[in-house]
């Protein structure tokens, strides 16, 4: 099911907790990341999921299949909604994930590959990483490892959503960040869409910061977020 994620990128609970008051009645989908979670630990993922939030537990794990399938484990027992992990740490590794992440009862929070990270360039990913094809086909075949592995979708660009699901399937979920308002700041992303536009462009989750954190109404800022995005 389509929706906005909004990201709580907070140093910590106060700040999260003030952020959220303003909105009365309305539980968004929220993004924890890695600054909030080591700051906080599973503590604010149990008290946003009490307080009735769908959680995206953004911490991109990446180590050898028996670590990040015993990980795995542990976040679902913290009964998030989605966690992610990178496709760079190989199909064998994903596939253990799942396996870690699947609850006696056979349910699971959705799992999500990064590819590439949208801050490696074509140049750092071949001097650094000597991974000499195009960025594009490096996602693309990342994308469909990801698949393979069963898992169910990918983070990656508005702009590389209707590819992804050309590769993968319309149902293979694209999360999409970088999204800004036609009339807002860019910020530090470069490449940007509107809310309108990446529904335009088939991204079934948009992950929004700042545009709704930093706003001077942040709750009127998500709901312009929803009502572009969803319609
Ligand atoms: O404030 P902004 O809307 O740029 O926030 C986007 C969120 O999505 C941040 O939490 C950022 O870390 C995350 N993200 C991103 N680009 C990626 C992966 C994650 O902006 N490729």
């Amino acid at each position: 099911m389509k929706d906005v994620i909004v990201a709580l990128d907070f140093a910590g609970r106060e700040e999260t907790l003030r952020f959220l008051e303003g909105f009365t009645g309305k539980k968004p989908f929220v993004k924890i990341g890695m600054e909030l979670f080591y700051a906080e630990g599973p503590a604010i993922v149990r008290e946003l999921k009490a307080r009735g939030h769908k959680i995206f537990l953004d911490l991109k794990l990446h180590d050898i299949p028996n670590t990040v399938k015993k990980a795995m484990k542990v976040l679902s027992s913290l009964s998030v909604d989605m966690c992610n992990l990178h496709a760079g740490g190989t199909k064998a590794m994903m596939e253990a994930a799942l396996e870690g992440l699947t609850r006696e009862d056979g349910t699971r929070p959705l799992l999500i590959a990064v590819t590439q990270l949208t801050s490696t360039s074509q140049e750092a990913m071949e001097k650094d990483l000597l991974i000499g094809k195009p960025i594009d086909e490096v996602v693309m075949h990342y994308a469909r490892n990801a698949k393979a592995a069963g898992l169910d979708g990918v983070v990656c660009s508005p702009l590389e959503a209707g590819k992804v699901h050309d590769v993968c399937g319309k149902n293979f979920l694209t999360v999409t960040p970088g999204v800004r308002f036609a009339d807002g700041e860019k910020g530090d992303q470069v490449r940007v869409t509107t809310p309108a536009k990446a529904r335009e462009l088939g991204s079934d989750y948009i992950v929004v910061g700042r545009p709704i954190t930093a706003a001077a109404d942040p709750v009127a800022a998500y709901e312009r977020c929803v009502k572009e995005f969803l319609g």
